[in-house]
């Protein structure tokens, strides 16, 4: 197994200070709850905050599951809940990828069930719109990606390479 560097560090950070500031601007100063879909989006999470200029920004976390090794199980389970409730205030829900959609769909429906928001954004790092299988669009997207499996800047395979601080290509793995 290698892997190959897709997207370097230098033009991960430069891209997330222009879809910060269009963060910025959708949040228009009011109250945000920025919230981090774990394991995969806590690096990009962590670089993205802090570049947004609210001074009215809350952070909490949710936790998904849905994959084993490179293949989706297809079963998005919810592991971890919000520890406030979101009610009346704007809500931005921070992805490390959209893949088939499915984990982002039932994470949306789970907001919309489950707390209140205001309104409701999707800022994603990745987008790998040639593998959906449900119909899903992140409002913001950093970079759109070919249909490969990719590791590092927060995402793992099988929980290892999440600490690379680029994007890197995972060449070699069993078939998808
Ligand atoms: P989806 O439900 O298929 O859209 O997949 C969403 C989740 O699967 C992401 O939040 C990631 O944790 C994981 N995932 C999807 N594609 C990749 C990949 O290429 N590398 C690592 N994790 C991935």
């Amino acid at each position: 197994m290698s892997i190959d560097v897709y997207i370097s560090a230098e033009r991960i950070q430069s891209r997330i200070r222009e879809m910060a500031e269009e963060i910025d601007r959708w949040i228009g100063g009011g109250e945000v709850l920025c919230v981090a879909n774990l394991k995969g989006s806590f690096v990009f999470f962590a670089d993205l905050v802090r570049c947004l200029k609210s001074s009215r920004l809350k952070v909490d976390f949710i936790a998904t599951e849905s994959y084993v090794g490179t293949q989706s199980s297809g079963q998005v389970r919810i592991l971890k809940d919000l520890q406030q409730t979101c009610r009346g205030e704007k809500l931005l829900v921070v992805e490390d990828i959209v893949d088939t959609g499915l984990t982002l769909s039932k994470v949306l429906e789970h907001f919309v069930t489950m707390h209140c928001p205001a309104e409701m954004r999707v800022a994603t790092l990745l987008d790998k719109p040639s593998r959906r299988k449900v119909e899903m669009k992140a409002d913001f997207v950093g970079f759109t990606i070919e249909d490969a499996f990719v590791v590092g800047y927060g995402l793992d395979y099988n929980e290892y390479y999440r600490n690379l601080p680029y994007i890197g290509i995972l060449r070699n793995t069993e078939e998808r």
